[in-house]
């Protein structure tokens, strides 16, 4: 959500500001801005929509610089306008501001600057901050920006410049990520690793109030209450290639084409060779709490609630442990029980979903255990767990959550494994329940290839207004996701149900212009998903089903079958969902959609 690139060093910075917010858009395309000190002077250069708008300006300009900040804005306050644009100036056009966050006081400040003379051009809360600094600025930046903070409640991620103090750039971070990139006399300051990852691989991950400030030989860091830290620089094992498209049209494609090896991925390392017991190393401190757990709640936003809904299956059905899954935004406002002896795991891709921060945070004071399932390495979550489980399948940069979901599905099954063994340690581990997940890669593999059949049927249904997904016990949290992927990137209007609540409301939308998409694999619920069918079939609706390989049952029951692989019921949803994201990806490219950066949305969401 937003994204904040600042360069200081050797190289011309408006082409490295540019090159590196540009790997930043999925975070948020609405407008974007640049700041830059020439010749002693600050320019300020904004444009309406994607990035290319603000290179066109930039680029009919002959601009030489060394520093600069850079933004890529997901509107919150204020249409997405030039003037609300970022940077934000002060009265003087002397200091910049680049924002990621909310300052949730800023109706305040801003009446209060205004009282003292300050004038004000946007809609935004940021443009509080660059009066503010401008209010404390008496000589030195970074002391004018830690005045400015402590008056300010809310969220931020910034970078600051100023022509008055003009080889320097101050950053600070309280609630949105911002980290500081080390190159070869060069530093960056930006929101995500990706945006530095050409020049450096090296990194220090700013904590919240605290302040940076980068100059052309060196970085420091400090407390807003000024107080020197001393951080650990940390190499990002991510390289290039993750964050580039390699051939795909789209990193959504891309993503999805992923699967095989991202779940190898997830396994590598954490299977025993004789495959009965699974090794999760960022659990080893919190086994004694695991052991003797009595709940777990799961928060989580989107997709990921998804993967957490189908945690709570596999972990009561094989771990025999009591799961609720809550919306990580509901839990933290409804003063929720936590009991002793209660564990909260987050859920979450990137690590920085504001919700869900908020809702671990509110577990933690009530004394809860807290761990995490994040993919981003050194995200806040990830970092404020007490133990957690990484991902490790690169950046997911599509902002509809593919690879993600699947790889939090199979590290949730590995936690299950794991909390069998050490709680029901008089029925050990099934040894065929590593076996069934190790063929899954193949598994998917052979769904990738039926990409032509999914393509035809695509064609078939690109021009549906509405399409209803139905689905039972493991693979109802895939109808959830399967609704959600085609609505957020084709703008179709999609609803995923449990089937058996058709009857209960939505049976009234089936007529022969619904397309009804029913995963109706070959498991224990699959003679109750036939009867939910002929419901359908009764209705006209048109039915499109996920079916088990070798069922020839169904093809005379509906009108279209895609065909998947057989495996366990648990397994399930990491074989189902491959066929509905590709449809959904076939659909809102054929509709003419931006599939990686759809409308109105941004990867990761760093606003409540
Ligand atoms: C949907 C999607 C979102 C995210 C949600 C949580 O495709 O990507 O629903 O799943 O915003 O994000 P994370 O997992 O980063 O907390």
């Amino acid at each position: 959500m937003c994204g904040i690139v600042g360069y200081i060093g050797c190289k011309e910075a408006v082409k490295v500001l540019l090159d590196g917010i540009k790997r930043l858009e999925y975070r948020g395309y609405d407008s974007s801005g640049m700041a830059f000190i020439q010749n002693g002077i600050l320019h300020c250069e904004k444009a309406v929509g994607k990035i290319a708008e603000l290179e066109k300006r930039l680029n009919g300009n002959n601009f030489h610089t060394s520093l600069g900040i850079v933004h890529t804005r997901w509107a919150t306050h204020g249409a997405p306008t030039t003037e609300n644009a970022h940077p934000h100036v002060d009265c003087n056009n002397e200091i910049a501001v680049v924002h990621n966050g909310i300052i949730e006081n800023y109706d305040y400040l801003k009446s209060k600057l205004e009282q003292e003379g300050h004038i004000f051009k946007s809609e935004t809360d940021t443009e509080v901050l660059a009066h503010l600094i401008e209010k404390y600025f008496h000589g030195d930046l970074e002391t004018a920006v830690m005045e400015a903070l402590r008056e300010v409640e809310g969220t931020y991620g910034i970078a600051v410049i100023s022509q008055k103090n003009p080889r320097k750039i101050v950053a600070a971070r309280k609630g949105s990520p911002l980290m500081i990139g080390i190159g070869n006399q060069e530093y960056f300051i930006t929101s995500d690793v990706s945006a530095s990852l050409e020049h450096t691989r090296d990194v220090v991950y700013l904590d919240d109030n605290e302040i940076a400030i980068l100059t052309p030989d060196r970085y420091e860091t400090k407390t807003i209450q000024n107080i020197r830290t001393h951080k650990k620089v940390e190499e990002i094992l991510w390289n290039l290639d993750m964050i580039e498209k390699g051939g795909y049209e789209h990193f959504m494609l891309k993503e999805i084409h992923e699967q095989p090896q991202s779940l190898r991925n997830v396994m590598r390392g954490r299977v025993e060779s004789n495959n009965d017991s699974v090794r999760l190393g960022g659990l080893i401190h919190c086994e004694q709490d695991l052991r003797q757990a009595r709940r777990i709640i799961i928060v989580a936003c989107g997709t990921s609630w998804h993967a957490g809904l189908v945690g709570e299956y596999m972990l009561e059905e094989f771990a025999r442990i009591p799961v609720e899954v809550e919306y990580a935004s509901e839990f933290r406002y409804r003063n929720p029980v936590i009991e002793k002896d209660t564990i909260v795991i987050a859920i979450s891709q990137s690590g920085e979903t504001a919700d869900t921060l908020a809702a671990i945070r509110e577990a933690r004071q009530k004394g809860a255990k807290i761990l995490s399932i994040c993919n981003v390495v050194g995200s806040t979550i990830a970092r404020e767990a007490d133990g957690g489980i990484y991902l490790h399948i690169g950046p997911e940069i599509g902002v509809a959550s593919t690879k993600a979901f699947t790889a939090q599905i199979a590290v949730l099954y590995l936690f299950t494994s794991y909390m069998r063994s050490l709680r029901c340690p008089s029925s050990p581990l099934d040894s065929n329940m590593i076996k069934d997940i190790q063929s899954i890669p193949e598994k998917i593999q052979t769904i990738l290839n039926m990409e032509e059949h999914i393509i035809e049927l695509a064609k078939l249904y690109k021009d549906s207004e509405h399409t209803l997904y139905l689905g039972r016990g493991y693979n109802y949290p895939v109808a959830l996701e399967g609704a959600l992927k085609l609505k957020e990137i084709s703008y179709i209007h999609a609803e995923g149900y449990p089937a058996a609540e058709m009857k209960h409301g939505p049976i009234a939308l089936i007529n022969k212009d619904m397309p009804v998409v029913f995963i109706a694999t070959r498991d224990n619920v699959y003679g109750k998903i036939l009867n939910n069918i002929e419901e359908v079939k009764s209705r006209k609706g048109k039915v499109i089903a996920i079916a088990t390989e070798g069922d020839d049952q169904i093809a005379e029951k509906v009108n279209h079958v895609l065909y998947i692989p057989k495996t366990t019921d648990v397994l399930t949803p990491l074989l189902s969902v491959i066929p509905l994201q590709l449809l959904a990806y076939h659909m809102a490219v054929m509709r003419g959609c931006d599939v990686d950066k759809p409308r109105n949305l941004a990867k990761s969401v760093t606003v409540e």
